[in-house]
């Protein structure tokens, strides 16, 4: 079997995940990691990966890769992915894919143009229970969708002495929780029901209006860790909360909260689903099990294992049932759908391309817009 050879530019939180995953394929090699010049060269021996780059061009430029990923903060993945496109590489790029539409718009077409793989990382779309529920939705298990509701919350920057490059607008774009974590969430439920938003109402709050800057630069998740001592005082201008209200082109509703200040919430993403004939909710915080809500009957819960799920959600579970699987199989299942059409393997394309990532920034830019004046804002 040839391999396919991939290369990772940024190794902090989500850049090892990548790592961890891609060595869980039999069709891949990852080669080569770029990062800073101070972290790089430990980096890569503390992961096993022979190449590494301080210059991330280097790494986009060698003849040995044939796929970049892209795990660094937000403002970098448009001229990463630009730049890797041209050099002719398949490209996997962490969400949000950049940080406005317009640059957005030309990654689509650039990866278009150039007929190369162009992938974005919703991963929470590969929980197999979530692809069961896309599948009763499109087998009409469910009925016509009246409403869908659920939230993204999390804690890790709760005090106001947590900080991370993402409260910087310049870094990580003008929206935080929205376009960090809500964009998962409007990915999740349109790729699930298939209903597009045509209008939303956002309602933005940022209870810490200032935050307290560490003096060295702190990886994703790590703030808890460190002393909080020789910090600066920093204004925030980006949200902490926000809720969202949406209607869909069904005619059905929609409620999001996310945030990011909300205590004991790790990293929850909930939704709950109501039709016509039944309702179903799941949390990813217990992604073996959904909810099945009947008015007629004794509601379900239904627990993964391949003898029991639609084929869709069995091709994304490698376990038997009562063998959990997690938020690290999420990103070999979107890896494999993704290298088996780089491979050749595939020609159905089942997983996220950059025109999800398209639809994420649109939904973004629109709610921005929204809590700023304050009125719906048509889609
Ligand atoms: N899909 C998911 O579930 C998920 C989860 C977390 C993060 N993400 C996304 O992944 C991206 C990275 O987030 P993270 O949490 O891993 O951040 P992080 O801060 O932990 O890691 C970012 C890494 O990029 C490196 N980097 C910064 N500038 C660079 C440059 N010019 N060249 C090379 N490397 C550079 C940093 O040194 C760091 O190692 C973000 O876009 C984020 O939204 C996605």
């Amino acid at each position: 079997m040839k391999k396919i050879n991939a290369g990772i530019i940024g190794v902090g939180f989500i850049g090892v995940a990548h790592i961890e995953a891609l060595r869980r394929l039999s069709n891949v090699n990852v080669v080569a990691i770029a990062d800073d010049e101070s972290v790089v060269k430990a980096k890569a021996e503390q992961l096993g990966v022979d190449t590494y780059y301080s210059d991330w061009q280097q790494l986009i430029n060698s003849k040995d890769i044939d796929c970049v990923h892209i795990c660094t903060p937000n403002h970098l993945h448009y001229m990463m992915a630009k730049a890797a496109l041209s050099a002719g590489k398949h490209v996997v790029c962490e969400k949000p894919l950049t940080t406005n539409k317009s640059e957005t718009e030309e990654l689509v077409a650039l990866a278009e143009q150039k007929g190369l793989v162009n992938a974005v990382n919703f991963n929470v779309r590969f929980y197999p229970l979530v692809q069961q529920i896309k599948a009763a939705i499109e087998n009409g298990d469910m009925g016509r969708i009246f409403s869908v509701h659920g939230s993204y919350l999390q804690d890790w920057l709760f005090y106001d002495t947590d900080y991370n490059w993402r409260l910087e607008p310049e870094t990580a774009g003008e929206s935080r929780a929205v376009a960090d974590i809500g964009s998962h969430w409007m990915d999740l439920i349109e790729f699930i029901t298939g209903l597009r938003a045509t209008e939303v109402f956002a309602d933005f709050a940022t209870f810490h209006k200032t935050r307290k800057k560490p003096l060295k630069p702190i990886e994703t998740y790590a703030g808890k860790l460190l002393k909080p001592e020789d910090y600066k005082e920093v204004p925030i201008n980006t949200e902490d909360y926000a809720t969202v209200i949406f209607r869909f082109d069904n005619g059905a509703r929609g409620a999001l909260t996310v945030s990011q200040v909300c205590a004991g919430r790790k990293n929850r993403i909930t939704f709950e689903i109501a039709g016509s004939k039944k309702a179903a909710a799941w949390t990813s915080e217990s992604p073996n099990e959904v909810w099945i809500g009947k008015r007629d009957g004794a509601n379900e819960l239904l627990i993964r294992d391949p003898s029991l799920v639609y084929p869709g959600s069995r091709e994304l579970i490698d376990y038997p049932g009562g063998h959990n699987e997690g938020f690290p199989d999420t990103f070999k299942q979107n890896f494999k759908k993704i290298y088996g059409v780089i491979s050749g393997e595939k020609t159905v394309k089942e997983y996220p391309e950059f025109s999800a990532g398209l639809r994420g920034i649109s939904l973004c830019e629109k709610i921005v817009q929204s809590n700023k004046t304050d009125s719906w804002v048509k889609i």
